[in-house]
């Protein structure tokens, strides 16, 4: 008896590890949480991939409902899947804390997180400050701003989650989050990279002054947004890829 903490990868059913897979199969009960991102795939597709039955954990599920899953992996195995890496949203190391409390047994298989994804954008992960999101009711919300000035500030990139809710199919998109910026104070003018969708076939990179993407409707969503800092010359180069 165990709980499977796995994480399952940025696009699709094909992104879980073989570890991941693997420990799906032996699993007695199989949680999906679907709040802090959402994958380019049905949970049909998943289910006939993975061979199991999926259960949906919500956000109330996973914050109210944790002793539930607790108490059932204390005689069954229970898989606990996270859309990206298990631990890029603090809730579910909240579910590892308690399970460690409870002695649970628990077995953790990572995988890749919108949070080292963006490297593709070629900007050094090491070279990021603190992470922010912006969430869909922004007036008078000041935190990523102050986030952003902070980090640009030391010369650090930003990289601004934006709020979702996959399962009324709402994303706040990179236009909208440019507006927020600019009604907020951030330059206008300062090179900014809009990233949609990563992982995917679909996925893209544009890199441009901020004013411009008020106005870019990227094709797909989860989108996320970066202001870089101080720049190398190589992310600098690089950047021009998506100019
Ligand atoms: C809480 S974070 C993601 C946590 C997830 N467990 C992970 O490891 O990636 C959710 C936010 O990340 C961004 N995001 C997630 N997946 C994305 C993707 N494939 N492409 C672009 N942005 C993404 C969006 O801004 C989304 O609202």
């Amino acid at each position: 008896m165990a709980l499977f903490m796995i994480g399952i990868g940025l696009n699709d059913e094909k992104d879980i590890s073989v570890k991941g897979l693997e420990l799906i199969k032996s699993a007695d009960i199989v949680y999906l949480e679907n709040y802090t991102s959402t994958l380019d795939c049905s949970i049909s597709d998943l289910e006939s991939f993975y061979g199991k039955e999926i259960v949906l954990a919500d956000r109330t599920v996973v914050e109210n409902g944790v002793d539930k899953i607790l108490e059932e992996a204390s005689s069954k195995n229970v898989a606990f899947l996270v859309i990206g890496d298990v631990f890029s949203a603090t809730t579910h190391t909240g579910m590892l804390m308690d399970a460690k409390e409870n002695e649970i047994a628990v077995e953790i298989v990572h995988n890749t997180s919108i949070l080292n994804a963006v490297a593709e954008t070629g900007l050094f992960l090491y070279q990021f400050g603190k992470t922010t999101s912006i969430p869909f009711n922004y007036s008078n919300v000041k935190v990523p701003v102050d986030v952003f000035n902070d980090n640009y500030e030391k010369g650090y990139h930003t990289l601004f989650l934006l709020d979702l809710n996959p399962s009324e199919n709402k994303f706040l998109e990179v236009s909208e989050a440019a507006k927020y910026l600019i009604e907020n104070g951030v330059s206008e003018d300062l090179i900014t990279v809009g990233c949609s969708r990563m992982g995917s076939q679909d996925q893209e990179i544009k890199a441009m002054v901020l004013k411009d993407f008020v106005d870019y409707k990227f094709k797909k969503t989860p989108q996320c947004l970066i202001i870089p800092g101080k720049m190398h010359f190589i992310e600098e180069e690089f950047l021009e890829n998506f100019k």
